[in-house]
C-alpha cells in the first residue's frame, strides 16, 4: 500500500519566525552570513569552500552566465553557470570568470581611426559606454592609437562624417600603463594624473584593458567578495548525468571551483554514477553538489554517494509546472525541514557535515531567512536574479513597464534534455517549465544589499549573529490562512493603488 505522510507539505509562506531575545550587541552590522558550501568534518577542520553570503544563482540560461557570476561573486555569493550549452561554451564562460580581473576591463566599445563621428554616436547608444579606445584594427586588442571620450567632440559643432583620427585624443597625449601593473598602482596613476580611465597596453603597444577610476572605488567597497587563493572570483558550473566524462574535465580545466549535477529529480542511479566517475578520476579534489531531492531518503542516497552538497526542491520554482504535469513534488518548507534533519542525523553518525541548499520557490526576501532558519545552509534563486541588469536575458517593455525574460530549463524554449529527459523520443517530450517575464529590478548590487540587510535584521530579532546560531535559536510557527492575509498591508487604501489623492498638506 502507498505511504501517506501525516503532515501536509507546506511552503515558506505558511511559516513565520517568532522573535527571541536580542542582546544589545546583536546588530545587523555584526552579523556574519558566512556559510559552508561543501562537505567537511565539522569541528575538526575548516570547510574547504564557504560562501560569504548564503545565496547562489540558479543553473539556468536566463540567469547564470559569466557576467552574473562576476556580479554575484563580488557580493559574496556564487553563480552556477548553466549547463544547457555546448561544453566549449560553458567552459569558456567559466574561464572568463576566472580570468576576470576586478577593475581591469576588456574594452567592448572600440573604434578604428577611419570610423566617423556618426558611428561613435551609434556605438555609444548601443553599449552605453562613452570611453572608446581607438585601435589600428578597431578591436579591443589592437594597437592603441588614441581614445575618444565625450570631451573630444561636440555634436552641435562637428560634422557626423568627421573621421575619428581628426578628433580623438592621440596616443602621445595619453597616459598609459603596461601589462602587469597592479590595480593599486593603476589607481595611483589615475589619481596623480586626474584621469577617468587608464589604458593598459602590452610590450607591443596593443590594448589589453582599461582601468576606470570608479571601478577601483567599487572594488574597495566589496569586503565580502568571494575569491579563490589566487584572488580570482569563484564560480560554480552545472553538469548533467550524460556527458560528464567530457564536460567535467573541460570545466575543471577552465577553473570551475565547484560543480553541481543539475536535475529536476536527483534521487537516481544516474547521479550516483556521475559522482562515482568524478571520485574515480579526481578523488575529492573536484567538488560536486547533487540533487534535487525532497526527503530524507533522497538526501541519504546522495550523501552516501559522496555528494559535496545536496540541493532540495521539486516543483516549487516560479517557472515550474512539474507538479501540474507529473504530479510529483513537495512543499519547499516541509522538504527543507526534513532534509535538514537528515543532514544533522548524518553528521551525528559520521562526523561529516553536508551543506544543503534550498532551491527555488523564494518569493519574498523573508523566505530566505525562513529557509536558513529551517536548516538550509544556502539558497539557490532563479527568478530573483533574473530581474537584474546582470542576468543574460533581454530587457523588454511590456505594457509600459520594463521586464526581463525568464524561462524554465524545462520549457520548450530551453529544451534542456540533460535535465529532464529520462530517455525515449524527443518528439514525445512534454514541458515542465514556462517562458515568462519578471519585473526588471535594476542592478544586482543595490537589490542584494537590501535583501541581505533584511536577513541580518531578522537574525538579530532572533538573537543570532551567525547562521548556525540562527538555526539553533530560531522558533518557527505555522500560520493560519487568516494570519497570512494579515501579514501584508490590510484594511488601508494603498497610495500607489489609489487613482486620485487631493491636496495633502503636512
Ligand atoms: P525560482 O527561484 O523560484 O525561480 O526557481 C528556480 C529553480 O527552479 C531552479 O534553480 C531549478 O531548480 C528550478 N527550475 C528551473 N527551470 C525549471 C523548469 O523549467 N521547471 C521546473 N523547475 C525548474
Amino acid at each position: 500500500m502507498a505511504y501517506y505522510y501525516d503532515e501536509p507539505s507546506r511552503t515558506f509562506n505558511e511559516y513565520l519566525l517568532v522573535p527571541g531575545h536580542t542582546p544589545a550587541d546583536c546588530i545587523p552590522a555584526k552579523v556574519s552570513l558566512k556559510t559552508p558550501l561543501v562537505r567537511y568534518r565539522k569541528g575538526e577542520e575548516e570547510c574547504p569552500i564557504s560562501l560569504n553570503v548564503p545565496m547562489v544563482s540558479a543553473i539556468m540560461a536566463a540567469v547564470s552566465d559569466d557576467n552574473m557570476a562576476v556580479a554575484l561573486a563580488t557580493e559574496g555569493g556564487m553563480s552556477f553557470i548553466y549547463g544547457n550549452q555546448t561544453i566549449e561554451q560553458e567552459a569558456a564562460m567559466v574561464a572568463r570568470v576566472k580570468a576576470y580581473k576586478a577593475g581591469f576591463v576588456e574594452s567592448d566599445s572600440n573604434l578604428s581611426p577611419e570610423m566617423t563621428l556618426g558611428q561613435v554616436v551609434e556605438l555609444k547608444e548601443k553599449t552605453g559606454h562613452s570611453t572608446m579606445p581607438v585601435t589600428s584594427d578597431g578591436t579591443g586588442t589592437g594597437k592603441l592609437l588614441g581614445i575618444v571620450t565625450e570631451r573630444d567632440y561636440r555634436l552641435s559643432r562637428m560634422s557626423l562624417d568627421l573621421p575619428v583620427s581628426e578628433f580623438m585624443t592621440p596616443l602621445e597625449k595619453l597616459v598609459t600603463a603596461t601589462e602587469g601593473t597592479s590595480l593599486k598602482v593603476a589607481n595611483d596613476i589615475i589619481w596623480d594624473h586626474k584621469l577617468n580611465s587608464l589604458p593598459i597596453v602590452d610590450d607591443e603597444g596593443n590594448l589589453k584593458y582599461l582601468v576606470f577610476r570608479q571601478d577601483y572605488d567599487t572594488h574597495k567597497e566589496n569586503p565580502l567578495e568571494l575569491l579563490d587563493d589566487e584572488k580570482r572570483y569563484m564560480v560554480g558550473a552545472g553538469i548533467n548525468s550524460r556527458d560528464y566524462a567530457e564536460r567535467v574535465p573541460a570545466l575543471v580545466e577552465a577553473g570551475a571551483d565547484v560543480l553541481c549535477i543539475d536535475s529536476s529529480e536527483g534521487f537516481s542511479d544516474w547521479q550516483k554514477m556521475t559522482i562515482e566517475w568524478i571520485r574515480e578520476h579526481y578523488g575529492t579534489d573536484v567538488k560536486v553538489g547533487a540533487g534535487n531531492v525532497v526527503d530524507r531518503d533522497g538526501f541519504r542516497f546522495l550523501a552516501d554517494a559522496g555528494a559535496d552538497f545536496v540541493k532540495i526542491g521539486i516543483g516549487g520554482g516560479s517557472i515550474c509546472i512539474t507538479r501540474e504535469t507529473k504530479g510529483i513534488g513537495r512543499g519547499q518548507a516541509t522538504a527543507t525541514i526534513e532534509v535538514a534533519k537528515a543532514r544533522d542525523e548524518y553528521f551525528e553518525e559520521t562526523g561529516i557535515y553536508i551543506p544543503i541548499c534550498s532551491d527555488g520557490g523564494i518569493v519574498y526576501d523573508h523566505h530566505i531567512s525562513l529557509a536558513l532558519a529551517m536548516g538550509a545552509d544556502f539558497v539557490m534563486l532563479g527568478r530573483y536574479f533574473a530581474r537584474f541588469d546582470e542576468s543574460p536575458s533581454h530587457k523588454v517593455m511590456v505594457n509600459g513597464t520594463y521586464m526581463k525574460e525568464y524561462w524554465g530549463e524545462g520549457s520548450a524554449r530551453a529544451r534542456n534534455w540533460g535535465r529532464y529527459d529520462l530517455g525515449g523520443k524527443k518528439s514525445l517530450s512534454f514541458e515542465e517549465g514556462v517562458d515568462s517575464y519578471v519585473p526588471y529590478a535594476g542592478p544586482l548590487k543595490d537589490n542584494m544589499a537590501v535583501t541581505l540587510l533584511k536577513i541580518r535584521s531578522t537574525m538579530c530579532n532572533c538573537g543570532a549573529l551567525t547562521i548556525p546560531e540562527f538555526q539553533d535559536k530560531a522558533k518557527l510557527t505555522v500560520i493560519s490562512s487568516t494570519s497570512i492575509v494579515e501579514g501584508g498591508a490590510h484594511d488601508v487604501l494603498l497610495k500607489d493603488k489609489t487613482p486620485y489623492v487631493s491636496n495633502v498638506t503636512n
